[in-house]
């Protein structure tokens, strides 16, 4: 498995397995989930407090207690700050939600934390005071932000002593958004218009690594573009590539978010030990420009 060192700080794999879906599972399966994805080289199993209501974190952690020693070899990552209809940033719900998720995990320390989406009404302040007293107790090792853009961590990083070293962001072959402004510079047109701040450019100058979430959901995961028939031109594209290259429609989608220099990490999410270990295959298929810009085409996107 190719890697990637997450804020220039922590090594991981550059596929990372998401949990939000986990909560589905009985625990013999999520068992073998994570067996395969441990197998497969995944090192990284990112999680949230609100997934499955917490279910995802529970079943997790009858998992690793299952299985002495099995917490040893991942990273656990967490977050906070999603609520039932609104959003929370303050330092008394940050505290709680990671006590509650050490509690559903069965684990004393999370690798890394990340803010899920960012507060209005967050209070720089109050969040490196937060942060200052799980580093200091040993709760959370480093941390990070999750769908936040560059002016608000930057407004974060004034106030927290951790550097943060992830921000997690939905990107994949049909949400672009990241990168289309930048090949559209002074253009008077939808894909010339910046929807992120520079985020992208910004986390890359800040050693900042990006997780992209959803890699094979259009909109707000409302479903899977692959195979879909309104995605017609870009699946055919994609299957050209995977039959070219051996491997699976998935894996192709995953290598073209790899082969972007920024080294994000892809976060997915399936919960289909066989799906999972097609979508690994990624990590051994190498992308020329020209099909890497191929895709981005058949996406449907414009290049001036
Ligand atoms: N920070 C955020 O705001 C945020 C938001 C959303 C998600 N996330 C994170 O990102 C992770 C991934 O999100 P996601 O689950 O929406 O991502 P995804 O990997 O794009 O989607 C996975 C889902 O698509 C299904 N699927 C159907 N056909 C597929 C195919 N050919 N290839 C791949 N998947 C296929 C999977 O079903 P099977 O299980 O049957 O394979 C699974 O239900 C989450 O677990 C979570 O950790 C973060």
């Amino acid at each position: 498995m190719q890697q990637v060192v997450l804020g220039n700080e922590v090594p991981s794999a550059s596929i990372a397995l998401g949990c939000m879906r986990m909560a589905g599972l009985e625990l013999q399966q999520a068992e073998r989930m994570i067996h395969t994805a441990l197998e497969e080289g995944i090192d990284l199993f990112d999680h949230a407090d609100i997934y499955g209501g917490g279910r995802s974190e529970s079943v997790f952690g009858e998992v690793l207690k299952q299985n002495p020693g099995l917490r040893d070899k991942m990273l656990i990552q967490g977050k906070c700050g999603i609520r039932k209809g609104f959003y929370d940033a303050s330092a008394e719900h940050i505290l709680a939600s990671v006590d509650q998720s050490l509690q559903r995990l069965g684990v004393e320390t999370l690798d890394i934390l990340l803010l899920h989406r960012p507060d209005a009404l967050f209070e720089p302040e109050e969040i490196a005071e937060a942060f200052r007293t799980l580093h200091q107790a040993g709760k959370v090792r480093y941390f990070g932000v999750s769908n936040f853009n560059s002016g608000q961590i930057q407004l974060l990083k004034k106030f927290v002593d951790q550097r943060l070293i992830v921000n997690q962001l939905q990107f994949s072959l049909v949400h672009t958004a990241l990168i289309d402004s930048g090949m559209n510079v002074n253009i008077r047109y939808d894909h010339g218009r910046d929807y992120t701040g520079h985020t992208l450019e910004y986390c890359r100058l800040q050693e900042i690594t990006i997780q992209a979430w959803s890699p094979f959901q259009y909109g707000m995961i409302e479903g899977v573009f692959l195979e879909n028939p309104k995605y017609e031109k870009l699946n055919r594209q994609i299957r050209l590539l995977a039959e070219q290259k051996g491997v699976s429609d998935s894996a192709v989608a995953v290598a073209w978010i790899i082969r972007h220099p920024a080294r994000m990490q892809t976060i997915v999410g399936t919960m289909n030990e066989e799906r999972l270990r097609s979508i690994c295959a990624a990590a051994k298929v190498s992308l020329t420009r020209q099909e890497w810009y191929s895709l981005y085409l058949a996406a449907g996107n414009p290049l001036p």
